[in-house]
């Protein structure tokens, strides 16, 4: 999976950077082209003879070559790699690619690079844990880079936590596993709902949800990043759009509905994330309402289902997944759902589950399919969560692999 591939290779100033000469290694043994891209305090830990003996190209660390002034184009350099991994990842350099400071080699390339990005954090545990470097983490997933979660074990200052680099062989199968999974919902459409809904009461009111939409923006990254041309129906929501995603902007489960309807029409696949309100104010007040001391009655019509509407739409090969987020009677609520919305799939996250529901970044489901299967999931990040979605989902609408 990584022949011919061009990957960027970032080192940072870790005591894990005596593991890059391994790294590098094994991406060569499968066939990757490596250019190192080294931090000064990087040459500290490892020096760039090892490395570009390995790679059979000279290490870039500076921006100019000392004795010539040739200038090394961070500029080129990040328009020709297939794929940046930056391992070791330190503390310091994630807070530099996650706010933009380009005072080395390595960031101004980064900040060039069109490819995708891959970081493996190493520092001690109490570094890692440190809201700063979770909140650095967090941005750099947001702008579409893959963390590669550092191991648990002993550190380089003997203490005991999560902090390590990953193993060499575990980050280049990740990259593996990448690039084998790019390209699997090539040439397939997915329609993707998300987020709350807001019914407007008056020109300052309106009826919504906690949904944060978090669960519907990691599944348009995920199928985006498998190759999928995918459109995001985003409520009112504070996220940023994935890469390669066409997100188009709505309030109210009127226009979510007219959105969605419209693009499934020549879709492969709809997934329908979003927390629809089910009911919207029967009339708007063109003016604000004003308090008068008395009990206020407002009258609430319900909204169309647009799940529902998918599922009755749905022609033979398209497939349409929805969600049941349930307080009670989990199982036998959400398979109700799922029949009579015609869903293919339906995803049960329940309130009861700790770690599971709205405004966090942790979920469990279980997933119910028309066919009967039932698979239950542990407790993962709502990105991890994604995958596992959108692995069922490939089953329904990517060819089938033999
Ligand atoms: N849904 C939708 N349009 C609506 C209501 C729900 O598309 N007007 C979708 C949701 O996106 C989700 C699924 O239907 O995929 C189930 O949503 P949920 O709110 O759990 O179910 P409801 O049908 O609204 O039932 P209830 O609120 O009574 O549990």
């Amino acid at each position: 999976m990584l022949e011919g591939k061009k990957i960027i290779l970032g080192i940072t100033g870790s005591i894990a950077a005596y593991k890059a000469a391994y790294l590098t290694r094994a991406l060569i043994k499968k066939g990757a082209e490596v250019q190192i891209v080294m931090t000064p305090s990087g040459k500290e830990f490892i020096t760039p003879v090892t490395l570009s003996a390995l790679t059979g190209k000279p290490v870039v660390s500076e921006f100019f070559t000392a004795n010539d002034g040739t200038w090394h184009s961070h500029v080129e350099l990040g328009l020709w790699a297939d794929a940046m991994l930056v391992a070791p990842a330190t503390a310091s350099t994630i807070g530099k690619m996650a706010n933009g400071i380009a005072d080395n080699m390595l960031i101004t390339t980064y900040l060039s690079a069109k490819c995708p990005v891959f970081v493996a954090p190493a520092m001690d545990l109490d570094m890692f844990a440190h809201p700063s470097t979770q909140h650095n983490l967090e941005r750099l997933r947001s702008y579409g880079n893959h963390i590669i979660e550092p191991a648990t074990g002993e550190l380089a200052s003997h203490l005991e936590g999560k902090g390590r680099m990953e193993e060499p062989d575990r980050i280049v199968a990740c990259l593996e596993n990448f690039f084998s999974r790019r390209q699997s919902l090539a040439g397939r459409k997915i329609v993707i709902t998300a987020g709350p809904t807001y019914e407007k009461i008056d020109p300052v009111r309106f009826i919504g949800n906690y949904s944060s939409g978090k669960m519907g923006f990691a599944l348009a990254a995920d199928c985006a990043a498998r190759g999928a041309e995918v459109v995001l129906v985003a409520g009112p929501v504070s996220l940023s759009t994935p890469p390669s995603v066409r997100r188009i902007d709505v309030e109210s489960a009127a226009q979510m509905y007219d959105a969605a309807t419209r693009e499934f029409s020549d879709a492969d696949a709809a997934l329908c994330c979003a927390a629809v309100a089910d009911y919207a104010p029967a009339a708007y007040s063109e003016q604000k309402l004003k308090r008068t001391g008395e009990n206020l009655v407002l009258t609430l019509s319900p909204n169309k289902d647009i799940a529902a509407e998918l599922g009755r739409m749905k022609r033979a090969g398209q497939c349409v997944a929805g969600f049941a987020l349930e307080t009670e009677h989990e199982t036998v609520n959400a398979q109700e759902k799922m029949q009579h919305k015609n869903l293919d799939f339906i995803v049960l996250n329940s309130l009861r589950e700790q770690g599971a529901g709205f405004r966090i970044d942790t979920n469990k489901v279980t997933i119910f399919e028309q066919n009967g299967n039932k698979t239950e999931y542990p407790m993962k990040s709502k990105r991890e969560v994604a995958a596992d979605i959108v692995d069922v989902l490939s089953e329904y609408i990517a060819p089938v692999k033999k």
